[in-house]
């Protein structure tokens, strides 16, 4: 492939200054730690504004712990980015509050484009998104056009335009087997971790954009084996945006509410997990008995790079989201123009879900 389709986003440490939003300025937008009185404030302030303003709070499971506990203490929800999509195109709320990254945000519009949706930050990117912009997706897809079209929900609403499915993690399997057993070739965007995993997998014809998350492609197979040996007993569970050397010691691979499910039902102690550490909540909140380690994201010797969390999620907080609801600001606008094609993709995607009834956290069993 053209190595024009690839975006390199470069890996900063914490606190360097940008101007554009690289994940050095997502980390110095990252939102202070309140201090308790001012946290217990905050919360009682944010779920009045909730109430008062008829919003509900989408949060996604690598967020700050306090949003995700608010999530479900408001009649919201934490989780992957289908059942976000699902629940908030579900829910009578006028306004969605997605905390989260920016194309969680344009989905719920998207899918719902007569409500409110708002963000904490609207900076808050994804690399995967970054990496594959419309104009070079277009000119790709147009290079190939008998192939059908899967582009992952980590990609711009222009982007979703293009496509002819959507997917995510939870439910890319299903959707490219189908695919595959109707005779159709695909053309994959964006992350080629995952392009390859399911391509491994289903043995389908898919040709593959070649992006990536930072946070899932720093975790190392030699390191990974090393902890493994360490705790022998240890059930390795990875995100299927994991490079495929760590995928391949993986014992469960899975969208994040597929590893904390496989984390619950295990009777494993000890869990490895490659994925962003804000899962370590969930996962300790609902195992409070089972130990849970981070898999390894650095060579020996190396800095920590990603550190396991994304930067852009990390720019959630209590303060903005309070922020947010005070202001009304923040919020998303996708173009109306687009609106129409890029709910085709989603749309054929939770149909699917519906019909080959893939477990979601929807209302009413959220
Ligand atoms: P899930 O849909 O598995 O939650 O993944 C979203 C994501 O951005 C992973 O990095
Ligand atoms: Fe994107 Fe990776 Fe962050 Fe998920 S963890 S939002 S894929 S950069």
């Amino acid at each position: 492939m053209n190595s024009r389709s690839t975006i390199s986003i470069a890996y900063d440490h914490p606190n360097t200054t940008q101007t554009s939003c690289s994940t050095a300025h997502a980390w110095a937008k990252r939102p202070r730690e309140p201090e308790p009185e001012e946290k217990v404030a905050l919360i009682a302030n944010i779920k009045r504004m909730l109430k008062e303003q008829d919003a509900v709070l989408v949060s996604h499971y690598y967020v700050h712990p306090d949003l995700q506990d608010l999530a479900e203490a408001t009649g919201g929800i934490v989780s992957d980015s289908l059942d976000m999509a699902n629940f908030s195109h579900q829910h009578p709320a006028k306004t969605i509050v997605v905390a989260g990254v920016r194309f969680m945000g344009e989905t719920a519009k998207i899918l719902n484009p007569e409500k409110r949706v708002l963000m904490p930050d609207l900076a808050a990117e994804c690399s995967l998104d970054l990496g594959c912009p419309a104009d070079e997706f277009n000119a790709f897809c147009d290079a190939h056009p008998d192939r059908t079209v899967v582009v992952y929900a980590n990609t711009s609403a222009a982007v979703k335009a293009r496509a002819d499915w959507m997917v995510t993690s939870s439910i890319a399997l299903p959707i490219v087997q189908h695919l595959k057993e109707r005779g159709e070739k695909i053309l994959w965007a964006p992350d080629r971790h995952l392009g390859g995993y399911i391509q491994d997998k289903t043995g389908a014809d898919m040709l593959l954009w070649q992006g990536s998350c930072i946070v899932h492609d720093e975790y190392k197979a030699q390191e990974l084996l090393a902890l493994k040996a360490a705790h022998p007993h240890a059930l390795v569970l990875v995100h299927p945006e994991s490079p495929r050397a760590v995928v391949q010691l993986a014992d469960v691979v899975g969208s994040t509410s597929q590893l904390i499910k496989a984390a619950q039902q295990s009777i494993a102690q000890i869990f490895i997990v490659a994925t962003d550490n804000g899962i370590l909540h969930r996962m300790r909140t609902l195992c409070p008995d089972k130990l849970f380690l981070e898999a390894p994201t650095a060579g020996k010797g190396a800095t920590c790079k990603s550190c396991s969390h994304c930067p852009w999620m990390a720019m959630n907080g209590l303060i903005n989201l309070a922020e947010v609801l005070e202001k009304g600001n923040n919020e998303i606008h996708v173009d109306a123009a687009v609106i129409p094609r890029a709910v085709k993709p989603i749309q054929r995607m939770l149909d699917f879900a519906q019909m080959i009834k893939l477990p979601t956290r929807s209302i009413g069993n959220a």
